[in-house]
C-alpha cells in the first residue's frame, strides 16, 4: 500500500515528468531492450523508431501519477491496454522487468539514487498500477482459457489465401496449422499477428482486426501495405506479409480480443470509416448479415479514389440484397473515369453535417474507425449533431490513440 506521504512525493513528480517524460521513456526502452533483447519480438520496434510508444507510455505514467488518489478514473483505458497486453501474451513477470527498468531510468535520468525515498515511492506506484493490470489481464486470460477453441499466447496458422481487395490492401485467410476449431469473436475485434521480418531478422507483432463476422474454420484480415514514400519508411509488418508471406506459409495468431466490437445488433446501427479503417466494419457488417439484418444500418466509407476502394463489390452485392442496409461511398480525389452514383455517393471529403436524420439517426450506435483525423472530424460533427458521445464507439490503429490524460 502507498502511504500518504508517498502519494505526494508521487504527485510532486508530475512536473519533472512533464518536462522529461518522454526523453525518461525512451532511456527505458533503450535500458529494457539492451537487458532483456528477446522483448524485442514483443515490442513494437516500428513505434520505437517513431517515437510513438515512447509517448504512450510517458503519457500513461503522467496520467497515473496525476490520477493517484483514485486510479479507478483510469480503469476504462487500463482495460483497453490490457486487452493489447494480452494479444502480445504479456504475463506477470514481464512487468517486475519494467518496473526493474522503470525504476532504475528514473533514478539514471533524474540522478537520483535507488535508496531515495522518491524512488521507494514510485516503487509502490508502479507495484499498485501493475497489479491493476496484471488483474485485469488475468480476468482477459481466464476467459480465453475457459472459451473451447480459444487460445493462449501465439497459435500458428497457415495462410490458405490471400485476396487483393485493392491496390493497397490484401486480405489474408487463415487457419489453424492444428485443424482444431475457433471460438467465435465479436465482430470487431482484433488479433495480434507475429511474422520474422527479414529487414530485422526477428519477430515483430502486429495488430489486425479481423475483417469478417465469425468463421468455423478461418480467421480473416485485410492488411494495407504502408509502401516507403519520399517522406516515409515502408512498414515493417504490412511489407513483410504483402512481399514474403505466401499462401501455404505460416504465421502466429494471438486469439482474437479488443473491447471495440458491436455491442447491439438488434439497435440501428452506423459503421463509418476511412481507409483501410473499414476491416472492423465490414466484419460486423457481415456479422448483421448474417442475422438478416434485424435494423437498418448504415454503412459510411471514406477513401481516396476506386483504386484503393476495398471491398467494393462486396458492399454492391450486399445492399442489392438488403433492403435494411444503406451505404455512402465518399471517395476524396475520384478518379475521371469514375462515376458519381455508380463507383462512388460523394465527391470530396466525408462530411457528416450534410447527411440527413435517416443515415443519422439519434438512436443509432455509432462505430468509427479511421486515420486519427478522420474519426476526429467525424466525432466532432456527430455530437454537434446531437448523438451522445456515449453512443460512439471507435478504434485507433497505431499507439498513443489511447488518451490516459
Ligand atoms: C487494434 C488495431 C487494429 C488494426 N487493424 C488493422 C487492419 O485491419 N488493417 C491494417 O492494415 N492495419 C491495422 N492496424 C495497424 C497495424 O497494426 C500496423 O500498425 C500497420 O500494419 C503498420 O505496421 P508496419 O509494421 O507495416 O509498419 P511499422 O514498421 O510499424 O511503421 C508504421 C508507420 O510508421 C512509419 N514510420 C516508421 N518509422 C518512422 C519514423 N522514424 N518516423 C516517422 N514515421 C515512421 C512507417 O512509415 C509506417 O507508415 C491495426 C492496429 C490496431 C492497434
Ligand atoms: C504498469 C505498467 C504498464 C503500463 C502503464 C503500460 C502502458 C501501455 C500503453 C499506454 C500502451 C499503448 C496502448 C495503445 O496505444 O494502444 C501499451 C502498449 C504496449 N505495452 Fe504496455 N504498459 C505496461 C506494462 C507493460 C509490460 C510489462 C509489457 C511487456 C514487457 C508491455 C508491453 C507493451 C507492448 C508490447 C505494447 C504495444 C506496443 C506497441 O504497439 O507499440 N507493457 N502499454
Amino acid at each position: 500500500m502507498l502511504s500518504e506521504s508517498q502519494k505526494d512525493l508521487v504527485k510532486a513528480t508530475v512536473p519533472v515528468l512533464r518536462e522529461n517524460g518522454v526523453a525518461l521513456t525512451g532511456y527505458f526502452y533503450n535500458r529494457m531492450l539492451t537487458n532483456n533483447p528477446n522483448l524485442k519480438e514483443t515490442f513494437n520496434l516500428g513505434h520505437q523508431r517513431s517515437g510513438a510508444q515512447a509517448q504512450a507510455l510517458a503519457g500513461a505514467v503522467l496520467a497515473y501519477a496525476e490520477n493517484i488518489d483514485d486510479p479507478s478514473v483510469l480503469m476504462p483505458v487500463i482495460e483497453l491496454v490490457s486487452h493489447k497486453h494480452v494479444s502480445l501474451n504479456i504475463q506477470a513477470p514481464d512487468y517486475d522487468i519494467v518496473g526493474e527498468n522503470l525504476l532504475h531510468s528514473i533514478s539514471e535520468v533524474l540522478k537520483i539514487p535507488m535508496e531515495d525515498d522518491l524512488i521507494k515511492a514510485w516503487a509502490a506506484a508502479y507495484g499498485q498500477l501493475a497489479n491493476i493490470f496484471i488483474e485485469t489481464e488475468k480476468r482477459i486470460y481466464d476467459e480465453h482459457q475457459k472459451t473451447k477453441g480459444s487460445w493462449l499466447g501465439w497459435r500458428k496458422f497457415k495462410v490458405a489465401k490471400k485476396v487483393a481487395e485493392s491496390a493497397e490492401i490484401t486480405s489474408f485467410y487463415l487457419q489453424p496449422s492444428d485443424g482444431g476449431p475457433i471460438a467465435p469473436h465479436h465482430a470487431g475485434q482484433y488479433v495480434s499477428v507475429r511474422v520474422v521480418v527479414p529487414e530485422l531478422g526477428i519477430k515483430q507483432p502486429r495488430q489486425y482486426s479481423i475483417s469478417d463476422c465469425p468463421r468455423e474454420d478461418h480467421l480473416r484480415i485485410s492488411v494495407k501495405r504502408e509502401e516507403a514514400k519520399e517522406d516515409k519508411v515502408g512498414g515493417w509488418v504490412s511489407n513483410t506479409l504483402h512481399q514474403n508471406v505466401q499462401e501455404g506459409d505460416e504465421i502466429e495468431v494471438s486469439a482474437p480480443t479488443g473491447n471495440f466490437f458491436l455491442f447491439d445488433s438488434n439497435k440501428k446501427n452506423v459503421l463509418i470509416s476511412g481507409g483501410v479503417g473499414l476491416t472492423p466494419m465490414v466484419a460486423m457488417l457481415n456479422h448483421l448479415v448474417s442475422l438478416n439484418m434485424p435494423q437498418p444500418v448504415q454503412f459510411i466509407h471514406a477513401c481516396r479514389d476506386g483504386k484503393v476502394h476495398a471491398m467494393k463489390q462486396h458492399l454492391k452485392d450486399l445492399k442489392a440484397q438488403h433492403t435494411q442496409l444503406n451505404t455512402l461511398v465518399a471517395y476524396e480525389f475520384p478518379q475521371d473515369s469514375e462515376v458519381q452514383g455508380e463507383d462512388y455517393d460523394v465527391a470530396g471529403r466525408l462530411d457528416l453535417a450534410t447527411l440527413s436524420d435517416e443515415q443519422l439517426p439519434k438512436d443509432a450506435d455509432y462505430y468509427l474507425c479511421g486515420p486519427a483525423p478522420f474519426m476526429q472530424a467525424q466525432h466532432k460533427t456527430l455530437v454537434a449533431r446531437g448523438i451522445k458521445p456515449e453512443q460512439i464507439h471507435s478504434e485507433a490503429f497505431g499507439t498513443g490513440g489511447v488518451n490516459f490524460s
